[in-house]
């Protein structure tokens, strides 16, 4: 079994720009969990499944119409053969698969796709909600990353091209939504190393984690 860090926040937290380059830096495999929840809820979308269906959409979850490829630069969505991972990255696409992952039934579905990408890897960073608390309970190291509200809106209006009142408002639904599930809520994993990036550059973030991370290689 290779190395396993997870990186666990709410939305927009900078989850994906620090795992995105602490995989690159260690020449690991990245992965950003949240892809499987968008796919689904975009396929089910386009094909006509309703999101509150829990037993189609596990049925769904499984289907070869679509699949996650893990990238260096993104977590690609392919489904009926076409890459739809710039649709699925979309505001409305992460309210729907807020929506689709509070069902537990999907939540269990999708945990041995996801368990299955650290496979015949020398090392993965993972990011996500339940990454560290879930998914990969065994990780070296669990980082929990957080940055305050405004931040984290400002942050997502200019990677979505929309205004902070329209990011604010999908954001305070998705972190609610996310947090107060039943199964598996946001959190704090145990044991994890809580980071405030508020007042952070992304390469100071990267560099104090990727610190860390030799560290507990040589533990
Ligand atoms: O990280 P993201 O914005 O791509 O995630 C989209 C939604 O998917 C998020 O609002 C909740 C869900 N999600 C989850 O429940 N568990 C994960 N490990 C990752 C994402």
């Amino acid at each position: 079994m290779g190395y396993v860090v997870t990186i666990d926040g709410p939305a927009a937290s900078g989850k994906s720009s620090v795992s995105r380059e602490l995989a690159s830096r260690m020449g690991w495999k990245w992965l950003s969990t949240g892809a499987f929840y968008r796919g689904l809820a975009y396929v089910a979308n386009e094909e006509g499944v309703p999101l509150e269906d829990e037993e189609a959409l596990v049925k769904l979850s499984q289907s070869p119409i679509w699949s996650i490829a893990m990238q260096p630069e993104r977590t690609e969505v392919i489904y009926r053969d076409q890459k739809v991972t710039d649709e699925v990255a979309k505001d409305q696409v992460g309210l729907w698969a807020s929506r689709v992952s509070a069902l537990p039934k999907v939540r269990t579905s999708l945990l041995k796709n996801q368990r299955d990408c650290e496979k015949n890897s020398h090392g993965l960073v993972a990011e996500g909600r339940d990454c560290g608390s879930v998914v990969f309970p065994q990780a070296l190291l669990k980082v929990y990353l957080t940055a305050d509200q405004v931040q984290r809106a400002t942050r997502r209006a200019q990677d979505l091209g929309m205004s902070v009142e329209e990011t604010t408002v999908s954001q305070r639904i998705r972190d609610h939504q996310d947090s107060t599930r039943k199964s598996a809520p946001l959190q704090v994993p145990e044991h994890a190393w809580v980071v405030d990036t508020t007042h952070l550059t992304l390469a100071q973030a990267v560099a104090m984690i990727e610190k860390r991370i030799r560290e507990s290689m040589k533990e």
